[in-house]
C-alpha cells in the first residue's frame, strides 16, 4: 500500500488540556506517516527519518502546522445561501429567511448543488467532520450524504422533524417523520464514514407526539446521534413554556421524551438554570457553542467558564446560516470574546482541543478521529500560520507554540488553510481554489 509522509510542525492532543499539561503533543519538526487512509506513525522527523525509504511519498509542509481536521458540531447545510441575512432576532430570522430557503430543498438538484458547495466550504475551512441539519425533505439528506460519500468525508446528518408552527409546506407528521427518518437510518447510518442524527428542529416545531416518536426511534437505534436546539433566545423560552405548560424548563421537554444523553448534541444552551446545567452534565449530553450565531442573532452569551468548570461535554459549532462564518478559527475567536465577558476565555490549547479531540469525544468518535494516534483515520489540516501580512508579522513576535496558536485562532480564517486531507487524500488545496 502506498505510504505518504508529511513533514511539518505537528500538533495534536492526547487528552483534555484542562486535565493536565501533557495533553498537547507537539513535534516542531515532525513526520506523520499515512497509509490506507490511516495514521501509521507520528513523531519527530529526526526519530522517524530512517523510515523514509524510496517507496514513501514525502510531502513537505515545513513552515506549516499540521493539525487533526476540525469538527463542526452544529451547522445547517441548507442555510448556506442565507448566511448574513439580517433579522430582528431568532424567531423573526427563521420566519423571514430560513423557512423559505429550506423550502427549496424538496428539489434534489438544488439540494445536490448546495451540498457540493457546502462540503467544499467545510474543506476550505479545514473542517473534516460536521454534524449537519438537512431540511424536512428526505431528498435533502440523500444529497448531503451522497456528496460526503463522494469525498469520503466523515459526516453525520439528519432530516429535520417539524410537524407544527412552521409553514405547511415544511411540515411532516409524527408518522411520516418517524417513517422517513427510519428509512434514512436504514439507508445511510454506518455506511462508510456516514452516520445519522435524529433531528427534531426544536421543541416549538414538534408536537408531543413527534417528540415521543423521536425518543422511540433513538431507543430503537441507539448508535444514531440526536441533534436539536435548546435555550437560544428568551422569546423562544417563553414560547416553549406556553406550548409545554407541564414542563419545568425548556430542557425538561427534551428530557421528558428521553432525548438527552450521550451522542445527543444541543446547540446554544444559553438560557439554562442550575438544574438544567446539572442535568446536561448528568446525562452526558453535549452542548454546542455557536458564538458567531449567538452574537449575530443577539441570542445571548453562552456561559463557557461555567460549562468547563462543571465538566460539561462541549463542542463548537459554526451554526451557518445563523452563524456568520464556516471558519472554526473565526468561531474560536468570537467564542473567546464571549467567554472573556463571562469570566475567562479558553487558552489556545483548550480551544484547539475543542475543535479536534474534544469534539471527537463529544461525538463518541474519538476511536476514529480527533488526533494522530496510530490507526486513526487520516483527516487533517495543513495550516499556513503566516497567510496574511498581519499574521506573518504577529507570528514573528510570538514566544512559543501556544502564543502562535492563540494568534492564529484570533486572527485566522480560511486564508490560513493550505490544504485539507480526508483519509490521507488531498481534498482541498488553496493554490487550486476555488
Ligand atoms: N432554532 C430552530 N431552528 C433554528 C435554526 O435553523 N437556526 C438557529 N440558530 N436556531 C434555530
Ligand atoms: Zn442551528
Amino acid at each position: 500500500m502506498n505510504m505518504k509522509a508529511f513533514r511539518g510542525e505537528i500538533v495534536d492532543f492526547t487528552g483534555d488540556p484542562g486535565d493536565g499539561a501533557h495533553a498537547l503533543r507537539h513535534f516542531s519538526d515532525g513526520l506523520l506517516f499515512v497509509s490506507g487512509g490511516r495514521v501509521q506513525a507520528v513523531g519527530e522527523y529526526a526519530a522517524l527519518e530512517a523510515d523514509l525509504d524510496d517507496s514513501v511519498e514525502l510531502i513537505d509542509c515545513r513552515g506549516k502546522l499540521i493539525l487533526p481536521g476540525f469538527i463542526d458540531a452544529h451547522v445547517h447545510y441548507a442555510q448556506t445561501d442565507i448566511i448574513a441575512s439580517r433579522g430582528a432576532d431568532l424567531l423573526d430570522w427563521l420566519k423571514r429567511y430560513t423557512f423559505p430557503a429550506e423550502a427549496a430543498f424538496d428539489d434534489p438538484q438544488r439540494a445536490a448543488d448546495t451540498a457540493r458547495f457546502f462540503c467544499r466550504e467545510l474543506l476550505r475551512n479545514g473542517t473534516t467532520t460536521a454534524l449537519v441539519f438537512a431540511t424536512v425533505h428526505p431528498a435533502s439528506v440523500d444529497a448531503v450524504f451522497a456528496e460526503a460519500e463522494r469525498l469520503d468525508m466523515r459526516l453525520i446528518a439528519g432530516k429535520v422533524l417539524m410537524d407544527r408552527n412552521a409553514p405547511e409546506y415544511l411540515c411532516d407528521t409524527p408518522a411520516s417523520g418517524f417513517e422517513q427518518s427510519a428509512q434514512l437510518i436504514e439507508r445511510w447510518h454506518g455506511r462508510g464514514r456516514l452516520g445519522y442524527a435524529i433531528t427534531p428542529r426544536f421543541a416549538p416545531t414538534s408536537s408531543d407526539e413527534q417528540l415521543e416518536l423521536a425518543g422511540l426511534l433513538w431507543r430503537e437505534n441507539p448508535t444514531a446521534w440526536l441533534q436539536s436546539h435548546v435555550a437560544e433566545n428568551p422569546d423562544e423560552l417563553r414560547w416553549v413554556a406556553e406550548l409545554f405548560p407541564w414542563s419545568r424548563s425548556y430542557l425538561d421537554v427534551y428530557d421528558h421524551f428521553g432525548l438527552l444523553g450521550e451522542r445527543a448534541v444541543y446547540a446554544h444552551c444559553i438560557h439554562l438554570d442550575e438544574q438544567d446545567r446539572q442535568r446536561l452534565v448528568e446525562t452526558a449530553t453535549t452542548a454546542a457553542f455557536c458564538p458567531t450565531s449567538n452574537l449575530f442573532l443577539g441570542s445571548g452569551l453562552f456561559d463557557y467558564s461555567d460549562a468547563r468548570a462543571r465538566g460539561q461535554s462541549l463542542a463548537w459549532g459554526s451554526d451557518v446560516g445563523g452563524g456568520t462564518s464556516f471558519s472554526l478559527l473565526r468561531t474560536l475567536a468570537e467564542g473567546y470574546k464571549v467567554a472573556q465577558l463571562g469570566g475567562q476565555g479558553p487558552g489556545a490549547a483548550e480551544a484547539f482541543y475543542g475543535l479536534t479531540l474534544g469534539a471527537a469525544r463529544a461525538l463518541q468518535l474519538d476511536d476514529r478521529i480527533g488526533n494522530f494516534e496510530p490507526g486513526r483515520e487520516a483527516d487533517f489540516v495543513v495550516i499556513d500560520p503566516a497567510a496574511s501580512a498581519l499574521l506573518a508579522r504577529r507570528m514573528e513576535g510570538c514566544d512559543g507554540l501556544e502564543e502562535r496558536l492563540f494568534a492564529l485562532m484570533m486572527l485566522g480564517d480560511d486564508r490560513c488553510i493550505d490544504s485539507t486531507w480526508l483519509m490521507g487524500e488531498c481534498r482541498y488545496h488553496r493554490e487550486d481554489a476555488p
